[in-house]
């Protein structure tokens, strides 16, 4: 089954009982400030798990791309990858628990559907968490573990002949609840989550290592086996640091990773191997003249990090040091080093094969491959130059300054820390320059560097993710008529390069050549606070793409690949693509004020404005 036919398969079986297909969204998000990238299918739902009603109905199901920035470093085994395509199917206070879990078995084990093996399925439920508490009626009920699974699951398999007491796991917190932010404790308040059961399949020919447990278990780390299937149960919010509430709709989530699902319709322990990825691998070894047997790892990182650059470059994010361009020049650095590593000279044909591997689900790529293409290279380029200035640098102050003799190699872990922050080295690239330097002490700083990094990100995220709040949602709607505002003014060239809403205040960026002056400021202020006045109502609509470029939505056009767009108007004043949310009526916003105007480069300007009376 090619990768196609195994998406058709899944959302065919979908459709057939009532879901609705809805568009993948960007990878990158589009006015979204509380996320880098889209990491899931349900993400860009979040607004109908809350209540909110679907345009298309309480039963969806889609195909998204997905980028998971946070297990780069797990790269490199046989099942993780940081880009991958996520099948889902929602129930947004539809169907539950009885219908949803026997629907995937039979999707995954029938002769229709998957066919696989079902002695190699296992399961795992939730286990409850005695910490916490849900607030229904007035009263605590303890967050108890998953009965009603188990008990399905349980009659399911005892139908099939199989044992459950042998296939059913109960697990904590940790591995079968979802959220965004992770388990209960690492929710901020307002998040959305719940308990969820996951399908794992067993490669019975990979042999457990005992250096990862006495015992073998689905959510043992030894390879054996693979989470392919992920239903989340979505029915709770979190309100207090202990409390949850339930949420007006028992929701159904399910995940699972299209790669995963293909090694397990192969029985193909190694995602890397299946003949998806295969084509990639061999024009790696080709490129490299090495083998995969004795170079999985570097060639896996290779395939799946140049995979995932593909897929932003194509989003128009270029590699800087910051946000989605840092996380992309992770990716590349992490690419180059180890294809360096293997003598690898010319990345081009690799690019080319992945595009070429995903053509038949997204054309679009192979219309973009040049400008993706460009991108690539030309961080290739100055990376060998930032390698260059690293050389130099070491060089100037270790022979010239101190009159060191040349072949000494050995760093100060300062001048490694320095490597690491200003040229953006990681300790693996500096030593592959040929330096030595003392890990520790290097650690420790690096230690205390994080801390700092990760407050700012707890910071961030607190603020960010969470955050649905009735000021955001104010915010949100005033950059859409700020959009406007200065498209009128200045005409539609200019476009918006990014956003970031809080609570305290709306940024948002766009492309203009030169600081506005201070009437046109005031007059972009008036124009915004004048639309408010006029209390115009919000409302969106599904629209098929071509639609909404006729009607002159303004958006990303170059995306999307099926067939309906959300398209958000401000009464007849402003279209734009979007996912919501936004207020009902603009006089909500209640006033605009333009704290100040930045130069950020590169012919982006940025805007500060507070909302609010
Ligand atoms: N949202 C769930 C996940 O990402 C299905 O695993």
């Amino acid at each position: 089954m090619t990768a196609q036919e195994i998406i058709d398969k899944y959302i065919n079986f979908f459709e057939k009982r009532g879901h609705k297909r809805i568009e993948n969204s960007p990878l990158v998000p589009e006015n979204d400030p509380t996320t880098l990238f889209t990491s899931s299918g349900m993400q860009p739902l979040v607004p109908y798990l809350l209540g909110e009603t679907h345009p298309m109905g309480k039963r969806l199901v889609n195909l998204q791309n997905s980028f998971r920035a946070q297990d780069i470093d797990e790269v490199g085994d046989n099942r993780h990858t940081t880009f991958f395509r996520m099948l889902g199917n929602w129930s947004l206070g539809d169907y539950f628990k009885k219908e949803e879990i026997p629907w995937l078995w039979e999707l995954l084990t029938s002769k229709t559907g998957f066919g696989l093996d079902k002695n190699k399925l296992y399961i795992t439920i939730f286990g409850g968490d005695d910490k916490f508490a849900i607030l229904e009626n007035g009263k605590y009920q303890p967050l108890t573990p998953d009965v009603e699974s188990k008990s399905i699951w349980t009659t399911i398999l005892e139908k099939n002949n199989l044992d459950p007491s042998k296939r059913i796991f109960s697990y904590g917190p940790k591995q079968n609840w979802w959220s965004r932010a992770g388990t209960p404790e690492e929710m901020p308040i307002g998040e959305i989550g719940g308990p969820d059961t996951e399908i794992f399949y067993e490669f019975t020919d990979i042999i457990h290592d005992k250096k990862y447990g006495e015992k073998c278990h689905p959510n043992c780390q030894c390879g054996r086996f693979l989470e392919i299937g992920n239903s989340v149960f979505i029915q709770y919010k979190k309100v207090g640091e202990k409390t949850f509430e339930l949420l007006p709709n028992k929701n159904v989530d399910y995940g699972g990773g299209l790669e995963r699902l293909m090694s397990a319709v192969e029985n193909q322990n190694d995602i890397f191997q299946t003949s998806f990825f295969s084509s990639t691998i061999k024009i790696i070894e080709e490129e490299t003249g090495k083998n995969y047997k004795e170079h999985a790892q570097k060639m896996r990182i290779i395939a799946d990090h140049l995979g995932g650059s593909v897929f932003i470059s194509n989003a128009n994010i270029k590699p800087s040091n910051k946000e989605h361009g840092y996380i992309l020049r992770r990716l590349l650095r992490r690419s180059f080093d180890n294809f360096y590593a293997l003598e690898g000279k010319d990345i081009s044909p690799i690019i080319h094969k992945i595009v070429e591997s995903y053509k038949e689900t997204y054309s679009y790529l192979e219309k973009n491959f040049e400008k993706i293409k460009l991108t690539i290279l030309e961080e290739e380029d100055n990376y060998k130059k930032t390698l260059q200035k690293a050389k130099t640098y070491i060089h100037k102050k270790y022979q010239e300054e101190r009159g060191e003799i040349m072949g000494v190699k050995k760093i100060s872990a300062d001048d490694a820390f320095i490597l690491y922050t200003t040229h953006g080295l990681s300790p693996t690239q500096i030593k592959s320059l040929g330096y030595i330097f003392n890990d520790q002490q290097f650690a420790e700083r690096m230690k205390s560097h994080q801390n700092i990094s990760r407050a700012g990100a707890t910071k961030k995220f607190a603020g960010g993710l969470a955050d649905h709040t009735e000021k955001t949602i104010m915010g949100h709607t005033a950059t859409h008529l700020l959009h406007k505002a200065l498209r009128d003014m200045f005409g539609e060239k200019l476009h918006q390069a990014g956003s970031n809403i809080t609570p305290e205040r709306v940024r948002f960026d766009f492309s203009f050549d030169r600081n506005l002056t201070p009437d046109e400021l005031k007059k972009i202020e008036e124009t915004v606070n004048q639309k408010i006045k006029e209390n115009l109502p919000v409302h969106f609509e599904m629209l098929p793409l071509e639609k909404a470029r006729e009607i002159g939505a303004i958006g990303l056009f170059n995306e999307k690949y099926s067939d309906k767009v959300k398209v958000y108007s401000i009464g007849n004043y402003s279209k734009e693509i979007c996912g919501g949310p936004h207020v009902e009526k603009t006089s909500k916003i209640q006033k605009f004020s333009i704290m100040k105007q930045e130069n950020i480069g590169k012919g982006i300007r940025r805007i500060y404005a507070k909302i609010g009376a």
